[in-house]
């Protein structure tokens, strides 16, 4: 195991003692998350346990009241303003709700990240776009608005803005709530296949039985503001702990 002993660069994330509170709400308390170079984590837990907090201090949206997050072996509290940019140019977020902007076609927005982070060429930009696009198998949404839009080419689409950097991670928060069975089923497959084809790190918040299933090399349960359980998915599913069997168990996938 690399977890205590290998080089922090096989580690591609590691919060070590993360504790986080709102007032006198503590959300995280005391947590520990490492996430391996390439492999595909999954974060599974409550609602308002503290999943998409936990995100949004792996790409450095919010700080750690105590303990430290470090990727790629960098603590990401001691970055510069411009180290950090740099840094997360790297790093893909699925938002939970695809949070594309109404006003922009489906294009625009994937557009949107290599518009504020490169200086390539209006052309350059158009092919990127196109081929992530066709990636993510709606390449005849680029002119259409996000209201012309279903739910699944939606979120499609913001998986489509969140690749368009090439990212060496990415974060999806949430990918299939909403969806049915069948498109759900389908953006899993997308899931697999990208960590299979690009070798990304992805870490993965879901409530779904079925991604974790599909997608994941590790999976935990984030409860009481600390990452437990965290085993391969076969072992989680069916582990005899009887906190993960009823938090499974409530579930209806
Ligand atoms: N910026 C914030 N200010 C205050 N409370 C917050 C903030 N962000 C999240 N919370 C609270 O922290 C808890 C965990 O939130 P969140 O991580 O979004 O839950 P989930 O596990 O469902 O993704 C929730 O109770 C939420 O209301
Ligand atoms: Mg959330």
């Amino acid at each position: 195991m690399s977890t205590t002993t290998g080089k922090s660069t096989d580690i591609a994330i590691r919060c070590q003692g993360v504790s986080k509170a709102f007032g006198k709400r503590v959300i995280l308390k005391d947590m520990n998350l490492e996430v391996r170079r390439g492999e595909t984590f999954c974060i599974m837990g409550p609602s308002g346990c503290g999943k998409s907090v936990t995100l949004k201090h792996v790409i450095g949206l919010m700080q750690p009241d105590q303990g430290t997050v470090e990727v790629w072996g960098r603590d990401m509290r001691s970055l510069a303003r411009e180290q950090l940019r740099e840094l997360r140019s790297k790093i893909g977020y699925v938002f939970q709700e695809a949070a594309l902007l109404n006003w922009l076609s489906a294009g625009d927005n994937v557009a949107l990240p290599l518009r504020e982070t490169t200086r390539l060429s209006e052309r350059e930009i158009q092919e990127r776009v196109r081929a992530k696009l066709e990636l993510v198998r709606v390449p005849d949404a680029m002119e259409k608005l996000p209201n012309e839009l279903s739910g699944g080419m939606k979120k499609r689409v913001g998986l489509a803005r969140a690749l368009v950097t090439d990212p060496e991670l990415i974060l999806y928060d949430e990918p299939t709530a909403g969806l049915d069975p069948e498109i759900a089923s389908s953006i899993n497959e997308l899931i697999r296949e990208l960590a299979d084809s690009l070798h990304v790190t992805s870490l993965v918040v879901t409530h779904h039985v079925g991604t974790v299933k599909k997608v994941a090399s590790r999976v935990g349960l984030l409860d009481n503001g600390r990452l437990n359980y965290v085993s391969g998915p076969e072992e989680f599913l069916n582990s005899k702990e009887p906190r993960l069997v009823r938090f499974l168990g409530a579930k209806l996938d």
